[in-house]
């Protein structure tokens, strides 16, 4: 982490971000319930729905983290194959725990080289990654190479809302508010100035849209959510 920037430098990204996770881990699903006011479950419903996933389709649910996604999409499809993949094994360990069954294949993997063969899944999603990785355009292109002609790649992140009042209350919100509750939970300070800054780095919706496209999607289409600051993006394979 360099003195000046609150955001590691593209070389030490992955594993200051992996740290982050793994320190974060077991706090993590009170932390994402707190910072969105009880909303982040809705909108990972809304994800798994945007994937059109068939009886018995096959999901990948990219960064799953505490595996949050990837159980809303067995309870929406009681019949599906869902695989659950991250670098983050803490993140997963949380995961598998709420899922007693085992129903969930966890595979530790970076979501810049999956370790999957082409086509493999009827969908493809991801939520709270992007503004993760190193690569966004690459971290897409991974996912439209896994999912089968036709199927669909879904991304939920936060985003910066457009509307100049609102823009200022985000501000606000996520640079004095969010850190404060960040450092309830943890006492890493990197961690909670990465959030904001990261989210302030990150693509706005149509820039976004546009990456995706780059990366191969085709109809690639985009709704904002909770005042503008969560976007979903679609895109077809
Ligand atoms: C904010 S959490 C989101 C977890 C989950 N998707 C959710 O909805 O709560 C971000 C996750 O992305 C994972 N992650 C970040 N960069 C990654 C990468 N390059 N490859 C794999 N996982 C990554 C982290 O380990 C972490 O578990």
């Amino acid at each position: 982490m360099s003195a000046h920037s609150p955001l590691p430098p593209p070389e030490e990204k992955p594993i200051f971000v992996r740290n982050m996770f793994a320190d974060a881990a077991r706090r993590y699903d009170r932390m994402n319930r707190l910072m969105t006011l009880g909303q982040d479950q809705r909108w990972r419903r809304l994800v798994v729905q945007a994937c059109h996933l068939s009886p018995g389709g096959s999901l990948l649910d990219v960064a799953t983290g505490t595996a949050d996604i990837a159980l809303e999409a067995l309870k929406q499809h009681p019949d599906a194959r869902v695989i659950g993949t991250d670098f983050t094994h803490e993140m997963m360990r949380i995961g598998q725990a709420k899922d007693p069954d085992g129903r969930i294949p966890f595979v530790e993997a970076d979501a810049l080289r999956l370790p999957f063969p082409d086509n493999s899944f009827d969908a493809a999603c991801s939520g709270f990654l992007m503004r993760n990785v190193t690569d966004v355009a690459a971290a897409f292109a991974e996912q439209r190479r896994v999912v089968k002609p036709g199927g669909r790649v879904v991304c939920l992140e936060i985003t910066r809302p457009a509307t100049p009042v609102w823009r200022d209350i985000f501000h606000i919100y996520f640079f004095k508010l969010v850190p404060r509750i960040s450092a309830f939970f943890s006492s890493n300070k990197d961690a909670y100035d990465y959030l904001p800054h990261s989210t302030l780095a990150f693509p706005r919706p149509p820039q976004l849209a546009e990456i995706m496209q780059a990366a191969g999607l085709k109809n690639v289409t985009w709704r904002t959510m909770m005042l503008g600051t969560m976007a979903l993006h679609v895109g077809e394979v």
